[in-house]
């Protein structure tokens, strides 16, 4: 509780004035912490399991890396590049990842069958509700087309298993009572837009 009250304030801090992030600060950043390494140039990953960053929600980058500064989404990986980080350097992450073109869709055939039953499972949970119509996410929901779909999975049945904490449990909730089949059809689904 304390833990979520102290992150409620470093994102009021955070959040206002007006939004101050600076794209060109931003990228030197990452080069000089070495993202690409593991979420790819131009923040589209290459890598199994590296979420691609680029086109993301600005305030859901915000929060996920004041999150893993503060220990609140532990991951190992993330410990060392987000360590330190002031909350004026975050913003210019933030505004350099959310302003480069997301993208492309998976290239690897679509399994027209899988995909069906994902697009039914994200109408019958309302993914479309909270992460637009298009996927593309909007604040603190975050766009999850254009999306590495083994990153998906695995996040996916995080959230499920509550091995993954957000912002709130509204993930949690999402995902309750999903079976892995259904967490593929619907990454399939997501990931072949
Ligand atoms: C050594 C590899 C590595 C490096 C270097 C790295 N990351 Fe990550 N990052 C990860 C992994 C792994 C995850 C996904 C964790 C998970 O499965 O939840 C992640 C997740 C993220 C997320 C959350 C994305 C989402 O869609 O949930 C953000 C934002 C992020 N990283 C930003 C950065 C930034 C900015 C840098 C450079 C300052 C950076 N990362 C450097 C490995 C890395
Ligand atoms: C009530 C609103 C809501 C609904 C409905 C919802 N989501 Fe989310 N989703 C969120 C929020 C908020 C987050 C960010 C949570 C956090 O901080 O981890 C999120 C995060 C995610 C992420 C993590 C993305 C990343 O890059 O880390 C995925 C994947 C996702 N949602 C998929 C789905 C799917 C699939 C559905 C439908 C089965 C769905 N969501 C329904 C609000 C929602």
């Amino acid at each position: 509780m304390r833990a979520l009250t102290y992150l409620a304030a470093a994102l009021l801090a955070a959040a206002t004035p007006a939004w101050a992030g600076d794209a060109t600060r931003g990228a030197a950043l990452a080069e000089a912490r070495n993202c690409a390494a593991c979420h790819g140039a131009n923040g589209i990953s290459a890598v199994p399991l590296m979420p691609s960053l680029a086109g993301q929600q600005a305030e859901f980058l915000l929060v996920q890396i004041i999150m893993f500064r503060e220990g609140l989404r532990p991951v190992p990986a993330m410990m060392e590049p987000a360590r330190g980080l002031t909350d004026a350097e975050i913003e210019d992450l933030a505004a350099f990842y959310a302003a480069l073109p997301s993208g492309p869709a998976a290239t690897d055939p679509r399994n027209e069958a899988l995909a069906a039953r994902g697009a039914e499972l994200s109408a019958a949970r309302n993914c479309a509700t909270c992460h637009r119509p298009d996927y593309s996410g909007q604040a603190q929901v975050p766009r999850i087309n254009h999306q590495r779909e083994d990153f998906l999975v695995h996040t996916l049945a995080e959230y499920r298993d509550n091995l993954r904490v957000g912002m709130d449990t509204q993930m949690n909730g999402v995902m309750h009572g999903m079976t892995n089949a259904d967490i593929r059809a619907i990454a399939h689904y997501l990931a072949h837009r």
